[in-house]
């Protein structure tokens, strides 16, 4: 079965091709991050409208890229939630229109879901009780997934999202948007103990707190400027990285520990990150942990890994009906 799979939940508009779940014929990506550059952030009416202009030409291009036509397509799976509003009925939008005219069977996606399932694409499924850690721009979220599509959230974050912080922190340190990989290459150069940043204490063990930890940063910077001393941008990055990871990882491995699975499934945009791929797989080696990680690319928000979640929900013999709309605040369950 080919499933056509469209994602448009933010700012990147993504279609793809993915045949049984598991074969990318085609994963293309039309960016908005220039669009959205001189603003420092995603601004909703600028990608809404991105995504409607990028949408026909992106559609035709991973086409062609799959090598076939529409008429060659099994199956239509779109992002629904959560997201942008605007930006999600796009997606929506165009998904339906084409499972109605092509009177194809029709799936809507939960785009965490997308992204725990960014792993099945490379590693095949996933074997059930598992533990996801889910880190993007919008998530820090980590989930017990017992059996298949059953999810059952451990913690979340409180405040920013990993991704937001890291966003946030680099155009406080003049690293421009999206800020995440700037600061994980600067950070490279740096040293991790130079600055002893808060890690953040939860009353409930499993969710995630970084307001505290950016504020940290500001203050730091100021505190310093007003003294006259600095301290150097690279180790301000590694420090700031280190606080982040070292709490994404000791939690991560708590929560395998204390569900009692073996494997543990990385998803979004902030799995990226080398310092907290590096880490993760030494403390999940250590434990005897399977640590499932997707490639950078399949990381990001991707149109493959909707195409490939939708699969196995249509293989279930789930349908959504043409008269679904968009859920920016969608839950995990
Ligand atoms: O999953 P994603 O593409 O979009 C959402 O669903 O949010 O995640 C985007 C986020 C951005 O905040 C970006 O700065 C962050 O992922 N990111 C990174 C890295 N690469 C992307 N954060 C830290 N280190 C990276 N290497
Ligand atoms: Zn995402």
């Amino acid at each position: 079965m080919r499933v056509l799979g469209i994602e448009t939940s933010c700012d990147e508009t993504a279609i793809a091709v993915v045949e049984d779940g598991r074969a990318v014929l085609s994963n293309t990506i039309a960016s908005q991050v220039h669009l959205h550059e001189r603003f420092g952030g995603v601004v909703p009416e600028v990608a809404s409208r991105a995504h409607l202009e990028n949408f026909n030409p992106l559609l035709e291009l991973s086409l062609k890229e799959a090598g076939m036509t529409l008429g060659e397509i099994d199956g239509v799976a779109v992002t629904v939630g959560p997201g942008l509003v605007g930006a999600l009925l796009v997606g929506i939008a165009a998904g339906k229109s084409l499972a109605l005219a092509l009177d194809l069977p029709f799936i809507g996606v939960n785009h965490l879901e997308g992204h725990i399932f960014a792993n099945v694409l490379e590693s095949g499924p996933i074997e059930e009780p598992y533990v996801a850690f889910l880190v993007s721009g919008g998530h820090t979220m980590l989930v017990h997934v017992p059996q298949a599509h059953a999810y059952e959230i451990l913690g979340q974050t409180l405040d920013d999202a990993a991704g937001e912080a890291f966003d946030k922190v680099a155009r406080f340190l003049g690293l421009g948007f999206p800020g995440g990989p700037a600061l994980d290459e600067l950070a490279r150069k740096g040293d991790p103990n130079a600055v002893r940043f808060p890690r953040a204490v939860t009353q409930r063990r499993f969710d995630f707190s970084l307001s505290g930890l950016k504020t940290a940063v500001v203050r730091h910077v100021k505190a310093e400027r007003a003294t006259g001393r600095e301290t150097p941008v690279q180790d301000l990055a590694a420090s700031f990285q280190e606080a982040v990871v070292e709490v994404q990882v000791e939690k991560t491995i708590s929560a395998a520990r204390e569900m009692g699975v073996h494997t543990v499934a990385l998803g979004g945009g902030v799995v990226a990150n080398s310092r907290l791929r590096r880490l993760l797989a030494e403390r999940a080696a250590s434990e005897g942990l399977r640590l499932l990680v997707p490639s950078p690319e399949l990381c990001t928000d991707n149109g493959a890994m909707i195409a490939c979640a939708g699969h196995f929900r249509l293989m279930r013999g789930e349908r959504t009906l043409l008269d679904v709309g968009a859920s920016p605040g969608l839950a995990l369950n």
